[in-house]
């Protein structure tokens, strides 16, 4: 089936069973009210005034939607900078998907936009602000999307942690969110780790039930290095796709590198014990492993097991045709400093360090700036990311979902992805079905680097 007949004859090709699970397919669902606004939260110690969320006092909610049926947003920003939102990872429409000057023009104070579309993939998904990105993101504009699957994949209960830093100073009152010197190079790391914009936050499951633990890093700069602590797990889907091949679970150790923009879903098995914990652990830096999110069982309730558990079925997503690719080649790289980014309403951080195919993206507003390749529509492309630097770049891109064939420093295992993460001197070829219009953001999901040049497009006629 084509993915255009899912999204756009979603409701006849489901038959009589879907549409009594749709209820009238006519009625479109109410439109939810986002209202981006200043927030204030206590992170630490003291309130941060100054965050950027969607209530006053808390952070981004999760936000729940069904694959197959449509959600609506009507996005409303309070604040005095221009905003837009982004629906990472999900393969919608390109006018719903977010992107100043791209697909939309940027919302400016007081203005609302409405956004209407479909998923047609389940999974973890998450949003962020596509315009003034860099601002309202560190400040805590990032939330978590699941998308639940069409049939009920049999779990007890699940838990969403959505891992990002913030850059505080002692008082918990907002340092700048990048330097000059952490841009040119990795990034700059923030300096208090959170799940939820808490500090290692617990939450009660039963015990010997089966969790669906969705790990979600919403961060700016950080590629978190994860692990397991107790009980037994397995990974399910990546990047919002259901995996197909056995990935080790990762343990102390043994990590799991979580980039920029990427998520990990894991079925979990809890203790059939009362009052044992599962600890999602991350290595930090030079510092003793850090809790970021537990997993404690109450209770005592049936003992489950995870074989219990059939595979996630499937999302509808094209496979490649190899022997008919046709290859786009981009490198990656630093760029000599020049102009600083043109300042429109989207905001720039004053510099250019950075490039794709030896161009910086002139900004957001970037004008007469055309695709760095155009992909045929219907065809299967492979596009070689060649990291020409010493820095690692989560490269994602929008609106298309895609897998890795080969690298040059390690075996690959064939997740489809939006979001792959190219270590020092690596070059990944990763292939994918043209079958979205459009024109697609492309670019490296370090905040500072996507702000000072690693940034472009793909269109798809
Ligand atoms: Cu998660 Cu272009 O973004
Ligand atoms: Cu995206
Ligand atoms: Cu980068």
């Amino acid at each position: 089936m084509l993915r255009r007949d899912l999204l756009f004859g979603g409701a006849a090709l489901l038959g009589a069973a879907g549409l009594a699970r749709l209820g009238s397919a006519t009625a479109p669902p109410e439109a939810q009210d986002l209202v981006i606004q200043r927030a204030a939260y206590r992170l630490r110690a003291q309130d941060t005034l100054g965050m950027v969320s969607l209530s006053p006092d808390a952070p981004p909610p999760v936000l729940y939607g069904r694959q197959g049926q449509e959600m609506r947003f009507t996005v409303r920003n309070t604040l005095d900078d221009y905003t837009a939102m982004h629906w990472h990872g999900l393969r919608i429409a390109n006018a719903m998907d977010g992107v100043p000057y791209l697909t939309q023009m940027p919302i400016g104070p007081g203005e609302g936009f409405a956004y209407a579309y479909t998923p047609p993939d389940a999974g973890t998904y998450w949003y962020h602000p596509h315009c003034m990105t860099m601002e309202q993101m560190a400040h805590g504009l990032t939330g978590v999307m699941v998308i639940a699957e069409a049939e009920d994949p049999g779990f007890d209960s699940e838990e969403v942690i959505n891992l990002r830093d913030f850059r505080l100073d002692a008082a918990d009152a907002f340092l700048p969110a990048y330097t000059a010197r952490g841009a040119a190079r990795g990034g700059t790391m923030g300096n208090l780790q959170t799940a939820n914009w808490r500090q290692g936050p617990v939450y009660d499951h039963g015990a010997g039930s089966l969790v669906r633990l969705r790990v979600v890093n919403t961060d700016t700069t950080r590629i978190y290095k994860l692990y397991l602590d107790g009980g037994t797990a397995r990974i399910i889907a990546w990047d919002g796709h259901p995996v197909r091949v056995v990935l080790p679970v990762p343990r102390a150790g043994a990590p799991l590198l979580l980039a920029p923009g990427q998520r990990v879903d894991l079925a979990v098995a809890m203790p059939a014990e009362e009052g044992r914990q599962i600890a999602l652990m991350a290595d930090l830096p030079g510092q003793p492993p850090r809790l970021m999110a537990g997993l404690r069982s109450v209770g005592s309730g049936s003992r489950r097991d995870l074989a219990e558990l059939k595979p996630l079925p499937r999302n509808p997503v094209a496979q490649p045709d190899l022997e008919r690719a046709e290859l786009h080649e981009f490198v990656f790289g630093w760029t000599p400093e020049g102009d600083a980014p043109n300042d429109g309403f989207c905001g720039t951080l004053g510099y250019t360090f950075w490039s794709i195919n030896r161009t910086p993206w002139a900004g957001d507003a970037a004008k007469d700036v055309g695709p760095l390749a155009v992909l045929e529509r219907g065809k299967t492309h492979v596009l070689r990311l060649r990291n020409e630097s010493p820095n690692q770049h989560p490269i994602h891109l929008h609106g298309l979902a895609f897998v890795p064939i080969a690298s040059n420093r390690r075996s690959l295992p064939p997740l489809w992805t939006d979001t792959m993460l190219l270590l020092k001197d690596e070059v990944i070829d990763i292939a994918l079905v043209a079958d979205n219009p459009g024109d697609w953001a492309f670019h490296c999901h370090v905040i500072e680097h996507q702000k000072t040049g690693l940034t472009g497009f793909l269109r798809v006629t």
